[in-house]
């Protein structure tokens, strides 16, 4: 099962690829986690899409594409993947339809987690994450069992450097600009579903259960 998750930031792209990689154990491929991965490394790409992340701007296509084909390509997505912030502009989709239609494959579905820029903002002040594994939680919505430790490997949680109210807005103009529109790509090619990102973390849980079960 190939699955795009589609959503503006703090929409809970992240939580539920989490929760569908358990499930259906095929990859969970974050963009977003693979540029803080080489940023904490200290490498050339980390540092490159540093100066795009600070500013809530995209890191540019030709810097994600070939990442995301190359990833693609390995033995454990050859049962599926769930891509997480990929794509995000018109060119990375066209690039990724290409490719996945080279290797005779293509998405099964494209998943918008739909949630208000209203909701976003509230929900990006109380988020935390793990600098170890990667899990994320919530302060109110979903706090980890002891406060401020990761439920899952037990390292300290940290806030994202990007959530901060100027960079949230900027993150959202820039959705709305660049990345809305594979809304309408993705339902073109009759793969889109519509999920409501606002019903609680469970609850979309359910739903998405029901979606692809
Ligand atoms: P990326 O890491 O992808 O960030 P993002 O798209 O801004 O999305 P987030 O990770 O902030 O949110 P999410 O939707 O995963 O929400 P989460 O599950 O954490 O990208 C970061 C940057 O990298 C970009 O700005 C860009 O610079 C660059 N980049 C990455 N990919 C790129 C690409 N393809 N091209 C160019 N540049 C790229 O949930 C948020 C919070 O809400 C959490 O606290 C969670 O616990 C809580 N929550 C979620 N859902 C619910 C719910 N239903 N009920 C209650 N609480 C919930
Ligand atoms: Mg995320």
């Amino acid at each position: 099962m190939n699955i795009i998750m589609l959503g503006a930031p703090g929409a809970g792209k992240g939580t539920f690829s989490a929760y569908l990689e358990e499930k259906y154990q095929i990859p969970h491929i974050s963009t977003g986690d693979i540029f803080r991965e080489n940023i904490k490394n200290n490498t050339e790409l980390g540092a490159k899409a540093k100066t795009y992340m600070d500013k809530g701007e995209l890191v540019p296509d030709e810097l994600v594409v070939s990442l995301v084909v190359d990833r693609l390509a390995k033995d454990d997505c050859a049962k599926g993947f769930i891509l997480d912030g990929f794509p995000r502009t018109l060119p990375q989709a066209d690039a990724l339809t290409k490719a996945l239609e080279d290797a005779e494959s293509g998405i099964d579905y494209a998943l918008n987690i739909d949630c208000p820029d209203e909701f976003i903002i509230n929900r990006m002040a109380g988020r935390r994450v793990c600098p170890g594994c990667g899990a994320s939680y919530h302060l109110v919505n979903v706090p980890p069992k002891k406060e401020g430790v990761c439920d899952v490997c037990g390292a300290e949680l940290i806030q994202r450097e990007d959530d901060n109210p100027e960079t949230i807005a900027n993150r959202l103009r820039v959705y709305h600009e660049q990345t809305q529109p594979l809304i309408d790509y993705y339902a073109d090619q009759k793969v889109l579903e519509n999920v409501d990102g606002t019903i609680g973390r469970d609850n979309v849980f359910a739903v998405l259960d029901k979606l692809l079960d």
